[in-house]
């Protein structure tokens, strides 16, 4: 039977807000490309043809927009409408009649996970067992579903238990069987209010069923927050291939670079590992290490590091280093020249953070 793939694309992503006030979480780019597109290909790349992808009503069509029908992956996307964010076995239960008795991959769209997913789907259809697990050890697993194993089984689940009995956690990818179904049905809601996934695995441990761990071997990232962003972005960027077909105008570049075809660099420094987007200038700009660069930005008289600009951003005169640093969309940074005493003007969002190192 053919493995369908469940992408969660819903949820609200307050804590990369205001960038998630007006856009999805996993649209936010890493290495210039959506992270939910990473979760995409990986499911082509395993050989996934049919695709659900669990969307909210209120960044729903911006999804739609971005991932469309699928054809551009290799793959079918349906979209499914959950219409709270009641949990992710909510989730499950939601895209059931796209499921239908069809094992599934089920992918949280803000999770990265290198090495994608081609030897799990393999190792799932091997064992055939009721639900296959992804845990990796972190050194805060209060905040993640957290397992206990004893050898290769996974004997007991607790999501984000104030005192964790290991530091085993639930990576944001999971196989299951149909029998997910009833397990989702038959648990009530957590603490927060949520059906967690969590707690319809731990129905399948407690009803019998082999649920088998998989230590992730590569790294992984929940890119929900600014300082995972820029870490998911900077190990993206480790991998880059060097690619310059934008203009250089006495410019020069070191290192892994794209600069994307329409990009235009007059008297700059680029250092990788770094990628400049289409319709981009840099002008009189030093763009350093792991730093990202959205289509139609404008660098001007600036420094710029560590750093993901999203498109139609512009950051003109500044006195020092910009530095791990996310703008969203359409920000504009700048510095008046000449102007005494120095002075600092700011028209900034609801939630918003400026460090002024
Ligand atoms: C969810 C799961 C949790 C898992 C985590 C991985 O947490 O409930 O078990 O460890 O994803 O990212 P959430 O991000 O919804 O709080």
């Amino acid at each position: 039977m053919a493995l369908k793939g469940l992408i969660l694309s819903g949820g609200k992503g307050t804590r990369l807000r205001p960038i998630t006030h007006t856009s999805a979480k996993q649209l936010v780019p890493v290495a210039n490309k959506p992270v939910l597109f990473y979760g995409i290909e990986a499911m082509a790349a395993a050989g996934i043809e049919e695709v659900g992808i669990i969307i909210a009503p209120e960044t729903g069509d911006e999804i739609r927009a971005a991932a469309g029908d699928g054809s551009r992956f290799g793959v079918r996307i349906t979209y499914i409408v959950q219409d709270e964010p009641a949990g992710l076995a909510h989730a499950v239960l939601t895209a059931e009649p796209f499921l239908g008795s069809d094992p599934f991959v089920m992918y949280l769209g803000d999770n990265l996970l290198q090495g994608g997913i081609s030897d799990l789907v393999q190792a799932f259809e091997r064992n055939e067992p009721e639900a296959l697990i992804l845990l990796t050890p972190v050194p805060d697993p209060e905040h993640y579903g957290v397992a206990e194993l004893d050898g290769d089984r996974v004997v007991a689940l607790a999501e984000k238990p104030p005192e964790p009995k290991t530091n085993l956690a639930l990576v944001g990818v999971y196989l299951f069987s149909p029998r997910i179904h009833d397990a989702a049905r038959a648990i009530e809601p957590s603490a927060r209010g949520e059906l967690e996934i969590t707690d319809a695995i731990q129905h399948l441990v407690d009803a019998g069923a082999r649920v088998e761990p998989h230590i992730v071997q590569g790294w992984w990232k929940d890119t929900g927050r600014l300082d995972d962003m820029l870490e998911a972005n900077r190990l993206i960027l480790d991998n880059l291939q060097t690619r310059v077909e934008g203009e250089l105008v006495d410019s020069t570049v070191e290192g892994r670079v794209v600069i994307e075809p329409g990009a235009r660099l007059e008297r700059c420094t680029v250092r990788g590992p770094a990628i400049i987007g289409t319709g981009t200038r840099l002008v009189d700009a030093y763009v350093g290490p792991y730093t990202a660069i959205a289509e139609d930005c404008l660098v001007e008289q600036a420094e710029i590091e560590h750093s993901i600009l999203l498109a139609g951003s512009q950051v003109r005169n500044l006195a020092g280093r910009m530095e791990s640093s996310l703008l969203g969309r359409n920000v504009k940074i700048s510095r008046d020249e000449g102007r005494q005493p120095r002075a600092y003007r700011f028209m900034v969002g609801d939630n918003s953070e400026i460090g002024i190192l």
